[in-house]
C-alpha cells in the first residue's frame, strides 16, 4: 500500500525535474542500454562525453558487434571496469546473431544477455520499450528501504528479489519509463546516502516511514560480507 502510494507524486515530481541528459533524449533500446552500462560504476557527469564520442564511434549494434578490440578499449579507456565494455561487444554479437540486430525488449531476453542483469534488463525495457518491469539499482534499495522503513540488509539479493515482486504489482503499468526513472532521480538527487537526504525536496516525504521515525541515518541497513 504504501508503495502504491508513491506513484502519483514520483511521476508529477520526475515530470517536472528530471535533468535532461544525453541519453534521454532519445532513448532507444542501444543507447539505453550502453547508457546504463556506462552508469553503473561512473558517475553521470563522468559518463557524459564517453556516452557522446562513444554513440558516435558505434551508432548501433551492428558496430559494436564487429568493432576492433583496440578501438572499443580506445573508447572505454579512463571508465574503468574494462569487462564492461568486453561484455558489450559479446552481447551485440548475440544481439546480431539472435535477434537481427534488433536491441530484444523483453525483460527475460535481455537478462540472457552477457553484462546484462536484473537492473540493466529492466531499465532496458522499461525506459525503451515501455514494458512495466522493475529496474532496481543501489538508488532504488535505498529509497523503497527508506520510504517503508525496512531494516533488510541491502546487500542482500533477497531484499532485491522482494523490491522487484513488490514493485511489478503497484508500479504503473502505462508509465513505467517514468516511475523507474523517477526512483533513480530520486536516489541520485534526492535520497542520497550516509544520513544526509533532502528530504524537503523530495516528493515522497510525507509518506516516507524513515522520515517519520527519524531513521535516515540507520537505514538502508548495509552489512560487509
Ligand atoms: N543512474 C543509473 N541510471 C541512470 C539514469 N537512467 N539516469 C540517471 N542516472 C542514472
Amino acid at each position: 500500500a504504501r508503495l502504491r502510494a508513491m506513484n502519483g507524486p514520483l511521476l508529477a515530481w520526475y515530470e517536472e525535474h528530471a535533468r535532461i541528459l544525453p541519453w534521454r533524449e532519445n532513448p532507444e533500446g542501444y543507447r539505453v542500454w550502453i547508457s546504463e552500462i556506462m552508469l553503473q560504476q561512473t558517475r553521470v557527469e563522468a559518463v557524459k562525453p564517453y556516452f557522446e564520442r562513444f554513440l558516435e564511434a558505434l551508432p548501433d549494434v551492428a558496430s559494436l558487434a564487429s568493432v576492433e578490440d583496440d578501438r572499443l578499449m580506445k573508447l572505454w579507456e579512463g571508465l574503468g571496469y574494462y569487462n564492461r565494455a568486453r561484455n558489450l561487444k559479446k552481447a551485440a554479437g548475440v544481439i546480431m546473431e539472435e535477434y537481427g540486430g534488433k536491441m530484444p525488449e523483453q525483460y527475460e531476453d535481455l537478462l540472457k544477455l552477457p553484462g546484462i542483469g536484473s537492473y540493466t534488463a529492466g531499465a532496458v525495457s522499461s525506459i525503451a520499450f515501455g514494458h512495466p518491469v522493475p529496474a532496481v539499482d543501489g538508488n532504488v534499495l535505498r529509497v523503497i528501504s527508506r520510504v517503508t522503513a525496512s531494516r533488510e540488509d541491502i546487500l542482500k539479493a533477497s531484499t532485491k528479489k522482494w523490491m522487484e515482486t513488490h514493485l511489478r504489482e503497484t508500479m504503473p503499468r502505462d508509465r513505467a519509463s517514468h516511475f523507474n526513472q523517477g526512483l533513480i532521480e530520486i536516489g541520485a538527487i534526492v535520497c542520497v546516502p550516509n544520513g544526509q537526504p533532502h528530504c524537503a525536496e523530495c516528493p515522497l516525504e510525507s509518506i516516507c516511514l524513515a522520515k517519520r521515525h527519524n531513521l535516515m541515518g540507520e537505514i538502508p541497513v548495509k552489512t560487509p560480507p
